[in-house]
């Protein structure tokens, strides 16, 4: 992968796929650790492929020293093309033999955090997508699985704790104060998969029985200090398994199940078998350290990872470009499981809200720019750039759609045979899609099939054009749905797509009516109806007065809907939809409308965009007995800067920034009683429980902080400013600290920096807090350009260290990728910054590296003086030598027309 900075880099085509050569039956591996020199000794059993014509065995390496092969215990010649170990002379024929490689690495020297590596002095390894390749010699592809047998041999005092995959066989001391672990592991797997773990470390043990009375061991590895912080991923993980085997009927396949927790990831999370590599980040929590957020993305990556074991470890991808195969189905099924552990309708609604928020704020920019692909991609240089939204995303969104047209029992049926065709296969999207629609022959993604399939092959954001007309006369409601969708790079033409759109009818007085699809049968409340032509009518008979139209219910299809309501029926839907997501969108499409007149209006930025009919709804919706405090934070919040951008055609991120800023200002000041009645209301919530009815209330108390704070800063009043300062001071649990802390930091109160400073004390033994306290600071509202001179000044506080990713994201993203107001700026020092960022990490962390270079990638969209000035930053990244990959993909593909 990303070391490769010799010779030009080669793009891989899905259509050059062609089966191994070679398959590898088992392998097993014997590491002497060592952080300088590790010496890693591979025994592999292989045979020819007999499908395929006979020819040299070509194995992937990286960064490796070679130092003995053997075939069938004798020596043999080799050679390497690159960084290829080439074996010509093995032998003929169908029988397998052994082949005995025998290499070092140096994992204290490995800085991108692929293959075997040291992290506070814990060894770990990580290998997908590549990874396995710096660690030894072997065919790096996961439609290669094999058995592996694994021994660890290490120190004793400083590596007390030896884990690898499946079950611990044979263990004891040896000479010199050094031990050894053997593990095998029962399944076969492809090498992106194994995973090795050596240090001190500790663990929370849970055992378990699962439904077929089968005993299993549950285990979370931290360090000695950490485990006050593993209860609940223990929770998390044990409701996974709880979770796959009733909703799926899918048990644990392992005795033993490990999660071991790493502050040095680039990522979030490994499904290694049977022992999963987390980022500390969705491991540890406690009520003192971590947030409701946090506590929600532990609950899901815990299940992501844990479902991985079936879909993505039992069936896995043929090839990397199928690899939405794996993450968009794994996405999907732990959005299900975090809905399925809401008790009430809401709380699902607001999951949902959440996540669509993700893919419109990230998905569907990236669908529109540079590096927009399709979920099953053609093409790549990189496969580290291509773990994005839209494979994990937006292929959650198309596994849903199959749900959507088939039923949910019915897509139960799908997986059943998913899994009864293909367990211990590594297969293609089309197999799984294939194995969905077989399963429901007669619904409308068996008929339409090879058209659903389009959502694979086809990028871009389809725009669906809804226009309504009601007929008196005949009693009919006909709604027309038109699709277009624009060209991304190397598609001009896009065929019409599948797209399931869930629709109801609001009477005058907010309720649904009954719905008639042509006359046909009464359905109650919502229909969904399937559009898969250029433009389509679907009639609804028996309507006597004109309704108000809710298409598009639960978000039923990624796409973007251009519907052309009025104010007064958004605001009835805002008002009365039973569906709650449009009810949530009605507002935002209403604020959305506020916010664009405001952005294209002639001369200073309107300070205050908002009409009183507006400010009445969002008082409405703030005081409403009957609403949950989760869902009201959600319609009180305005559209994020980004995806606001995305609605214009040129975009001047300060004009947005101000009109926001105006927007929420004005809220702040309008409905000031109502948010001193919703603080007082929600600001007490007893012994902290990471609930989403107590989430919510904290979540509505932190935004009628903040808004009393913002207006406080205008009046100059110090009441809230002080009521804030006295929160952060007292709050029991960190959700209620940090939100306090924010109030006054987004607020730009003078008591922003006391509190600042007291909080760092505090947490200054907390990793995970203190990128919190960075975070908080690189992503203020801007205020006249302070915030990049405080971003530079973060860089050098003594705790911050570029070489851990997370502490980069918390400044260095959280700056460039999270706050536009701030990044922008006319004198393009953000982009300056942005460009020796890239360049710097780039030298050390290919892959860290390559995602913040995505940071620009809408430069095109830009105003003057942003676009030219953006474009010169990328062009400076570019023009350095020697880039790696990564970093040379995403710019390349930036500049390119
Ligand atoms: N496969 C991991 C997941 O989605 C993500 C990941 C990819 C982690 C590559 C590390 C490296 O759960
Ligand atoms: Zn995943």
């Amino acid at each position: 992968m990303s070391s490769l900075r010799e010779g030009p880099a080669i793009v891989v085509r899905r259509e050059d796929y062609a089966p191994p050569a070679f398959w590898i039956d088992t392998v097993d591996l014997a590491f002497d650790l060592d952080p300088a020199k590790t010496r890693v000794l591979n025994r592999m059993r292989l045979r020819r492929n007999p499908d395929v014509a006979p020819q040299a065995l070509r194995l992937d390496g990286e960064d490796l020293n070679l130092a003995r092969v053997l075939v069938n215990g004798g020596g043999c010649s080799f050679r390497m093309d690159g960084q290829t170990l080439v074996l010509e002379n093995l032998p003929e024929g169908a029988e397998p033999f052994d082949l005995e490689i025998f290499t070092t690495c140096a994992p204290e020297k490995n800085t991108q955090l692929m293959g075997l590596y040291v992290s506070q002095g814990t060894f770990f390894t990580q290998c997908e997508a590549e990874g396995f390749r710096r660690i030894t010699y072997f065919l790096d592809r996961p439609d290669v699985m094999a058995s592996y047998t694994v021994t660890l041999r290490a120190d004793k005092d400083r590596y007390p704790v030896l884990l690898s995959n499946g079950n611990l066989v044979d263990s004891g001391n040896l000479p010199d104060n050094r031990h050894f672990a053997k593990w095998v592991d029962p399944h076969k797997k492809p090498c992106y998969l194994f995973a090795l773990v050596a240090g001190k470390l500790v663990a929370r043990e849970q055992r378990i029985v699962s439904r077929s009375g089968k005993e299993h061991l549950l285990q979370v590895y931290v360090r000695p200090g950490d485990m006050d912080k593993t209860e609940h991923a223990m929770n998390s993980l044990m409701a996974s398994v709880v979770w796959d085997e009733a909703r799926f009927g899918l048990p644990l396949d392992l005795e033993r199940f490990m999660i071991v927790a790493t502050a040095d990831f680039n990522m979030g999370a490994m499904e290694n078998k049977g022992l999963n590599i987390f980022n500390t980040k969705y491991v540890l929590a406690n009520s003192a350290t971590a947030t409701d957020t946090d506590f929600a993305n532990i609950e899901s990556v815990v299940g992501h990872e844990y479902f991985h074991n079936w879909t993505g470890n039992r069936i896995t991808c043929r090839d990397w470009f199928q690899l939405s195969l794996k993450e968009g189905l794994t996405v999907f099924r732990d959005q299900e499981f975090s809905m399925d552990l809401c008790a009430d309708p809401s709380a699902r609604a607001v999951k949902r809200i959440e996540d669509v928020r993700v893919l419109r704020t990230a998905q569907f920019p990236e669908d529109a720019g540079p590096m927009a692909h399709p979920v099953r991609p053609d093409s790549y240089v990189e496969i580290n750039n291509f773990y994005t939204v839209t494979i994990y995303e937006k292929g959650a969104e198309v596994v849903r759609m199959m749900q959507t047209l088939v039923g949910r029992d019915g897509f139960r049926k799908g997986m059943d045979l998913y899994f009864q065709r293909h367990d211990g296969q590594a297969v293609t999207c089309d197999d799984f899609a294939q194995a969905v629609a077989d399963a429901n022959p007669g619904s409308e993604l068996s008929r339409l099939l090879p058209q659903f399939k389009r959502w694979y092959s086809q990028a871009g954001t389809p725009r669906v054009q809804a226009t309504g007309r009601f007929d008196a006369e005949a009693r009919t409601y006909t709604l027309e749905l038109a699709q277009t969708c624009d060209p991304t790079p190397g598609q001009s033409d896009k065929a019409p797509f599948v797209i399931p759109v869930a629709i109801g009818l609001l009477d005058a007085q907010g309720r649904d009516l009954p719905l008639h699809l042509d006359g046909g049968p009464a359905v109650s409340g919502t229909q969904t109806v399937v559009l898969s032509e250029a433009c389509q009518s679907f009639v609804f008979t028996g309507i006597d007065a004109e309704p108000v139209p809710s298409v598009l219910r639960g978000f039923s299809a990624p796409v973007v809907l251009d519907m052309n309501l009025s104010d007064a029926e958004l605001l009835h839907l805002l008002a009365h939809d039973s569906d709650p997501f449009n009810r949530w969108e009605a507002g935002q499409r209403l604020a959305l409308r506020r916010a664009l007149h405001a952005i294209r209006a002639e001369g200073p930025v309107h300070q205050e965009p908002l009409d009183e009919a507006f400010v009445a709804a969002m008082r409405a919706v703030l005081r409403h007995p009957a609403l949950d405090a989760a869902f009201k934070e959600l319609v009180l919040t305005l559209p994020a800067e980004t995806y606001i951008a995305e609605q214009l055609d040129i975009v001047d991120p300060q004009r947005i920034h101000a009109v926001r800023e105006a927007m929420r200002s004005q809220l702040a000041h309008a409905l000031h009683e109502d948010w001193i009645w919703a603080y007082e209301q929600h600001r007490d919530n007893g012994a902290y429980r990471p609930d989403p009815v107590s989430t919510g209330r904290r979540a509505l108390t932190g935004m009628a902080l903040t808004m009393l704070c913002l207006a406080a800063r205008d009046n100059g009043n110090p009441v809230w400013p002080g009521k804030a300062y006295q929160r952060f001071k007292d709050a029991g649990n960190m959700t209620d600290r940090f939100n306090a802390l924010s109030a006054l930091v987004i607020a730009g109160l003078p008591l922003a920096s006391e509190a600042l400073a007291r909080f760092h004390g505090m947490f200054k033994q907390e990793a995970l807090v203190l990128d919190k306290w960075f975070a908080l600071q690189a992503g203020a509202p801007d205020r006249g350009g302070n915030v990049l001179p405080a971003v530079r000044q973060l860089l050098a506080h003594p705790d911050f260290n570029l070489r851990n990713p997370n502490r980069a994201r918390s400044v260095i993203f959280s700056y460039c990728s999270a706050n536009p107001g701030a990044f922008h700026r006319a004198d393009a020092a953000g982009y300056v910054f942005w460009s020796e960022k890239v360049i710097e990490i780039d030298a050390f962390n290919p892959q860290v590296a390559a995602r913040l270079a995505r940071a620009l990638d809408r430069w095109k969209k830009l105003a003057e003086p942003y676009r030219s000035a953006a474009r010169e930053a990328i062009a400076r990244v570019a023009a350095k030598p020697d880039l790696s990959n990564d970093v040379r993909e995403v710019v390349t593909r930036s500049l390119a027309d």
